[in-house]
């Protein structure tokens, strides 16, 4: 039976650049997530021929999300939906059951790296048929539905049991659930020298997988233990936890403290990577060694050959704007195209599907490939192994001889959290008018040689659009500030600070990028405006 539920709007239910993302106990208040699932549905003509994928990371009320999505869905009339057994599914495994099996669209149920629990975050990730996030004019279109909405539609029906691989109905609507992991574990095999990997993996050297309690530990036991005969143990934090054992699931020196104090340790092992809640974030780590996500993308593009599935040549790079230009240098000697976008990842969607890059990445962890179209932990684990397996060097080694050949750059990421949003979108506008009045001007003995917004045309729907301020030095050295888009409390202000030097390769970075710091806070008057003499997380 179907039940047509009268309700009212929220009106907070914009999704950014990840999809919708709020604190779980909102997200779970009386037909929150109803009202925005109908919203979707309402933007969606024809569901009766239109298949869904739906999975999650794991996290707290995703079981309770899965049930209303099947409800809901099959209310509206859709014809398919395939759901990940127990609710999982990474969001690069996601994409790819997408891609492959042609479906319209999928929901992932994840606040990515956010904390989870009843006091954490929930999220949904609204994936459309290119495999991606959906497009601007899509989730404005959702939010205007959000705004309006007065009713939706549910089957009254007991919980469906997803613990087993399966079909049933729910109404007219044929429900699937799929192993989430065959089809992905598949995928890595065409792209990867799997031999070789295991050949390293069995030979004494010493790896560790951290899964931070997210969805990608079932799919790492499977790829990195059993297939690739990695010692059991090898996978940390692998078993998915509704609040990720405690764990902030975000792959940073920051909260991924214990595998960052265990590789500066007298016992790390030669190499390790942690990934996010949901699967697409990587870090990389060697002994008592930091791979920053920028280098990453650098490294990774420079030593494409040596991967089976790109050695016959890639089409180009592109990273977001407040990446560094590490990749740019490393694009510019293989004259590879290269491009420079906002952030979100639906502006590399266009660039691969018009055949303008096949890698892509941004500051914030992620890197990833055309392959699918959504960044990818595991195959940035993969790729570095392959990199090891291949040269015998150790992590170290790699990123040194990568800088003596191109330079360094020296990369922070300042983030003020919490501040006020009135008092945030002021500051960005005042710093937005006063950045022609900079060009010339010396602070700290760095010159600014020219300041502007980021604006983006892209070149697939012809859309401009502006992302961030840019600050740049002779010396080949940048300031970019944005406004997050995916915070969940008032508005986190993002400084990325970089400086480019072809000496000095070994230093650390909070000491090289001092003063640079320090005139990131002068020019946009930080202190003064958000009463914060120092940044709330460096990363
Ligand atoms: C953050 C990252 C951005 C990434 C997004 C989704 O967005 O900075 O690179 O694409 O999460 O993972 P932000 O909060 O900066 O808008
Ligand atoms: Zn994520």
């Amino acid at each position: 039976m179907i039940d047509i539920v009268k309700t009212s709007p929220y009106l907070d239910q914009k999704m950014g650049t990840a999809g919708l993302r709020k604190k779980t106990s909102i997200a779970m208040q009386k037909n929150y997530f109803e009202n925005f699932m109908q919203s979707i549905f309402n933007t969606i003509p024809e569901l009766s021929k239109k298949s869904f994928l739906v999975g999650g990371d794991g996290r707290y009320y995703n079981a309770i999300a899965i049930q209303k999505i099947i409800k809901i869905a099959a209310a509206n009339g859709v014809k398919k939906l395939y759901v990940g057994k127990d609710g999982l599914v990474s969001t690069p495994a996601s994409s790819h059951i997408l891609l492959k099996n042609h479906l319209d669209g999928s929901f992932v149920l994840s606040a990515s790296h956010n904390p989870g629990g009843i006091d954490g975050d929930f999220g949904i990730k609204y994936a459309n048929a290119s495999g991606g996030q959906c497009q601007p004019s899509e989730s404005a279109a959702i939010f205007e539905q959000t705004k309006t909405i007065t009713e939706y539609k549910i089957v009254d029906c007991p919980d469906f049991d997803l613990s087993e691989i399966g079909t049933f109905k729910c109404n007219q609507t044929e429900i699937e659930v799929i192993d989430p992991y065959v089809d992905y574990i598949q995928l890595m095999q065409s792209i990867f020298d799997f031999n070789s990997i295991k050949k390293l993996l069995t030979s004494g050297f010493r790896f560790v997988f951290d899964a931070m309690n997210g969805v990608t530990g079932p799919y790492a036991k499977k790829i990195f233990e059993e297939i690739l005969g990695a010692p059991k143990g090898t996978v940390l934090n692998g078993k998915p936890l509704e609040d990720f054992g405690g764990l902030h699931p975000d792959p940073n020196l920051i909260y991924a403290k214990s595998l960052v104090d265990l590789m500066y340790s007298d016992k790390a092992p030669d190499f390790a990577a942690a990934n996010d809640g949901d699967g697409d974030r990587n870090m990389i780590l060697g002994k008592q060694f930091f791979v920053c996500p920028s280098d990453c993308l650098a490294i990774l593009t420079n030593n494409y050959k040596l991967i089976p599935a790109y050695k016959n040549g890639i089409f180009g790079v592109a990273k977001s704007a407040a990446t560094s230009l590490a990749v740019k240098h490393v694009a510019e000697a293989l004259k590879i195209g290269y491009y420079e976008v906002p952030t979100g990842w639906k502006y590399f969607i266009h660039l691969m599907d018009t055949n303008r890059i096949t890698f892509c990445g941004e500051e914030s962890f992620g890197t990833g490939a055309s392959y699918i179209r959504e960044k990818d932990g595991i195959w940035a684990t993969l790729f570095w192994l392959s990199i090891i397996a291949k040269t015998h060097k150790s992590i170290k080694e790699i990123a040194v001889t990568h800088w003596q050949q191109y330079g360094r750059n020296y990369y922070l990421r300042n983030d003020y959290e919490a501040i006020p949003q009135d008092i945030a979108d002021k500051l960005m506008a005042d710093l937005e008018q006063k950045l022609p009045a900079l060009t010339g001007k010396t602070l700290k003995g760095y010159t600014i040689s020219k300041a502007h917004p980021l604006i983006y045309n892209d070149p697939v729907d012809n859309t401009s659009t502006k992302n961030g301020l840019i600050i740049h030095f002779t010396n080949g050295s940048r300031i970019v500030y944005r406004l997050s888009g995916t915070g969940t409390i008032g508005a986190t202000l993002r400084v990325y600070i970089e400086r480019y030097v072809t000496d000095k390769l070994l230093e650390d970075p909070q000491t090289m990028l001092k003063d640079l710091e320090e005139v990131s806070r002068i020019i946009a008057d930080i202190p003064a405006r958000t009463n914060k003499e120092k940044p709330d997380i460096i990363t």
